[in-house]
């Protein structure tokens, strides 16, 4: 746990040198103007009703901007959020960033039996890796209880579990690479079972 501490230590403090000098501090209350387009996929707040357009409320700050930058420039390829994303600026993309930071993230899920059953499993691996890949623990970078850390690494709770599931197998088919390729790398590893379980227990964390 120690080094797996260090080693996103050590990634945060990179990340000053990247994203975190890309984007001066937004203006929430300009951001929250600028949202009026984003709302009709992921709700006024940053919380969708559709599975696969995600939850963006409450993200750790910064990376919402960053993902928007990363769909302007084609390396985070998706046909609609590219649409999206071509129009804004970065001063635009900062403020939509503060905005959606400050809004509260989703908490009340409701389970299936069978999430619950593939949750279980799930949460052995995002707890304690999977050694058999060299699978760091996903609470490493992520938080226990799912929160992320700024800059780099998302919040994955309160988050529909279609669309994580979906981003995991995008990273591990090459289709989206990341920050550094870490999420690639560490998919890569994964069974699409694995992935299922993962899913269905970060889409339970509160
Ligand atoms: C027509 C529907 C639609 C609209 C409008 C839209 N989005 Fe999206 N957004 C999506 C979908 C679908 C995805 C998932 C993309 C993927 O699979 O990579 C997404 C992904 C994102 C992500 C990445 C989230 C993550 O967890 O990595 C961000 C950030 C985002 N959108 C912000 C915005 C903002 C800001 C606006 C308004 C300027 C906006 N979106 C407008 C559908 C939409
Ligand atoms: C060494 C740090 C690290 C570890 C360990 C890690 N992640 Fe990540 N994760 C990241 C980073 C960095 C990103 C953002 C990548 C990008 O830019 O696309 C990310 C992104 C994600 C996303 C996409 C979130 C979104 O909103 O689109 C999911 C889902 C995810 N990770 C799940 C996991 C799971 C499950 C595990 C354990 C099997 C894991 N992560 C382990 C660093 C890590």
């Amino acid at each position: 746990m120690f080094n797996k501490a260090l080693l996103c230590t050590a990634f945060t403090v990179l990340s000053v040198f990247t994203w975190g000098n890309a984007f001066a501090a937004g203006d929430a209350a300009a951001g929250e103007a600028k949202s009026a387009v984003c709302a009709a996929c992921h709700g006024p707040t940053g919380i969708s009703s559709i599975p696969i357009n995600p939850n963006i409320a409450g993200q750790v700050p910064g990376y919402i901007a960053a993902q928007l930058k990363a769909f302007k420039t084609g390396e985070r390829v998706n046909p609609v959020m590219a649409g999206q994303a071509a129009i804004l600026s970065d001063e635009d993309m900062a403020d939509l960033d503060a905005f959606y930071a400050a809004q509260d993230a989703q908490t009340s899920t409701s389970m299936t039996d069978e999430d619950k059953a593939l949750a279980e499993e799930g949460g052995k691996i995002y707890r304690g890796g999977y050694a058999k890949r060299g699978i760091a623990a996903c609470m490493s970078c992520h938080g226990p209880s799912g929160h992320g850390i700024p800059k780099n690494y998302p919040r994955v709770s309160a988050q529909h579990k279609e669309y994580l599931e979906q981003q995991l197998l995008a990273y591990k088919k090459g289709e989206r690479r990341g920050y550094n390729g870490i999420m690639a790398d560490i998919s890569f590893g994964l069974s699409e079972l694995q992935i299922k379980q993962l899913s269905a227990y970060m889409a339970g964390l509160q």
